[in-house]
């Protein structure tokens, strides 16, 4: 959602602002911007579309700029159009802004302004504030940092923001809160960004600036960083670990494909140095100091979004069935206003690949506020989320870029998977037998899921079969239910079609109504489990004409006499048929949006990040 990008340096500016954008297309755009100055005036240019709509209309325009900043905005007040593309600039226009999030009070402010005799020329919130600043910045007659840190006392909501200056070519103000900054450290340069992907193939060396921090980076100093209540920090400088080809497509045609081919090896990077080889024990390093709060836990609530939120209800069969935790599955955004009751000795979990989705966040903050232990499972590190909770687990994904979540979810339940044996072997909770079956699958699991990707020709042939329906209905039981709702997310987020996920035997009680010749009926009907149940529901559905494509275990003989199409999956212990199960559905989405001609990766109206509410 938005994406940030600057440089202060000597170079131009402006090849590097547009190749920054392009690496942030991923978190969902739709028009784009970004101003420059050699010195002297400001230079904004910006286009409503994609970056190569504002490459054309730049062409043959001024491009010329040592300092820059550029911005992709995803519409919160105002259409997206040219007018209110940032960066925006003040009334005077000696300074410019590019801003993420949303200023909750700027009608108000709005009107202090206009009374002033404060002119605006956009809908948006963001030309606001940089009014504001100007305001406050004459009116104290102050540096841009002071008047930056004074405006933000009177803002409230939610900001990533940076501001610069005509007249001064070696310094830009950044400033965050609830929305992610990272401030890059080159050779007498700068970079800033929304994260690491455009910073990486300048420098490793990071600066994550902190929620209610302003910083002042000017090329031939320090960096300088205040709260807004104007108190000085130190800078921590992280080395990132990421490299430039895990930010690349690879040679596939898209990023989400390629992320789909590199879950053998992101589960592998996710179990690696988590199971021990001779004891076969799980080790947790991040949750080692909260193993005895783990097993001691009355209650586990999983707080989540979206795809995160399908992988914290596997979380929750697995938590329940093996460690004998009650939990409970929240969405974040409904958590964080209803006053949930949080008791001693209950955890709040957050799970999210980006680390930044507000909702979870604001859940999290929620949840600290009432005393509770929160602990994280995310992919991105250093992200707020990591930040802000006790302790917890990195995925180890590697950078997710295609919008829809894919190996992000897969991993997640591996984390999940490996907490739940954790919890369940420090409670006596498991048999050791079970115990060391499981980790033996699991070892094997990369391996399996390399098997479940042959199926990829057969999966492709069916989206051929299945591309011009309207509608899809996906059902599962157990652990398979919430790979149901997974797999009618993935189908309706990335092919616009519309799709449910649904508990199989939950079908009769409405669901069944929509059952024809033309409705296609995704099944998964692996063995173990509910195995026989689901096979009775495959019949109602059969019997009412519905076509049925199923995920089965190797070697079934029962469903494949009743589906129109079986696409199979190696045998394993129900609790980690998710790890398995998920994936044809993920490539059936896949293929059907590209055959539907979607933007597989950047879908519409759609944010990788979701960084306001
Ligand atoms: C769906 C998808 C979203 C995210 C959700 C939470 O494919 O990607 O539903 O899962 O926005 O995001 P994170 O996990 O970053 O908190």
């Amino acid at each position: 959602m938005c994406g940030i990008v600057g440089y202060i340096g000597d170079k131009d500016a402006y090849p590097i602002i547009i190749k920054g954008l392009q690496r942030l297309e991923y978190r969902g755009y739709d028009s784009a911007g970004i101003a420059l100055s050699q010195g002297s005036d400001i230079t904004i240019l910006k286009q409503k579309g994609k970056v190569s709509d504002l490459e054309e209309y730049a062409a043959d325009k001024n491009r010329k700029g040592t300092i820059g900043i550029g911005h992709t905005r995803w519409a919160t007040h105002g259409v997206p159009n040219q007018k209110n593309a940032h960066p925006h600039s003040s009334g005077d226009g000696k300074l410019a802004i590019i801003h993420n999030g949303i200023i909750e009070n700027y009608d108000s402010i709005k009107r202090m302004l206009s009374e002033k005799g404060h002119e605006f020329t956009s809908d948006t919130d963001t030309e606001v504030l940089i009014h504001l600043i100007e305001e406050i910045k004459n009116h104290e007659q102050c540096k841009l940092f002071e008047a930056v840190r004074l405006s933000l006392n009177e803002v409230i909501g939610a900001y990533a923001i940076v501001v610069m200056e005509e007249g001064n070519k070696e310094e830009f103000i950044a400033a965050r809160k609830g929305s992610p900054l990272v401030i890059g450290i080159g050779a007498e340069e700068y970079f800033i960004a929304s994260d690491a992907t455009p910073i990486i193939e300048y420098t490793r060396d990071v600066v994550y600036l902190e929620d209610g921090e302003v910083a002042r980076v000017n090329r031939n100093e320090k960096l300088e960083i205040k709260t807004i209540s104007n108190i000085r920090k130190n800078p921590y400088i992280h080395e990132l670990e990421m490299s430039l080809d895990s930010i690349e497509k690879g040679g596939y045609p898209h990023f989400m494909l390629k992320e789909i081919f590199e879950q053998p090896s992101s589960v592998l990077d996710t179990l690696r140095g988590r199971i021990n080889p001779e004891t076969k024990e799980v080790k947790l390093g991040g949750l080692m100091d909260y193993e005895q709060k783990l097993t001691k836990a009355n209650r586990i609530i999983i707080v989540a979004c979206g795809t995160s939120w399908h992988a914290g209800l596997i979380g929750e069969y697995l938590f329940e069935d093996l460690a004998r935790i009650p939990v409970e599955v929240e969405y974040a955004s409904e958590f964080r206003y209803r006053n949930p009751i949080i008791k001693e000795n209950d955890i709040v979990l957050a799970i999210s690949q980006s680390g930044e989705t507000a909702d979870t966040l604001a859940a999290l903050e929620l949840a600290k506020e009432k005393g509770s232990t929160i602990l994280g499972i995310c992919n991105v590190v250093g992200s707020s989320i990591a930040r802000l909770t006790d302790a917890g687990v990195y995925t180890h994904a590697g950078p997710e870029i295609g919008v829809a979540s894919t190996k992000a979810f897969t991993t997640q339940v591996a984390v999940l998977t490996l907490m739940a044996l954790k919890i369940a072997r420090l409670k006596g909770t498991i048999t050791t037998s079970n115990f060391r079956n499981m980790i033996t699958e699991l070892e094997m699991i990369s391996d399996n899921v390399e098997k479940v990707l042959k199926s990829n020709k057969l999966i492709k042939e069916v989206a051929a079969e299945f591309k011009n329906v309207q509608n899809f209905l996906y059902l599962g039981r157990g652990y398979n239910f919430p790979v149901a709702l997974e797999g009618a997310l993935k189908l309706k987020e990335i092919s616009y079609i519309h799709a449910e996920g649904y508990p199989a035997a939950e079908m009769k009680h409405g669901p069944i109504a929509l059952i024809d010749e033309e409705m296609p009926i995704v099944v998964i009907a692996t063995k173990m489990g509910n195995y026989e149940k689901v096979v009775s529901n495959i019949q109602e559905v059969k019997a009412r004409g519905g076509r049925l494509i199923a995920i089965v275990t190797e070697g079934d003989i029962t469903v494949k006499e009743l589906a129109d199409y079986v696409i199979e999956i190696p045998e394993c212990s129900e609790q980690l048929t998710p790890l398995l199960t998920n994936i044809p559905l993920q490539l059936l989405s896949y293929y059907i949006a590209v055959m539907r001609g979607c933007n597989v990766d950047q879908p519409r109206n759609l944010a990788k990040s979701v960084t306001v509410e």
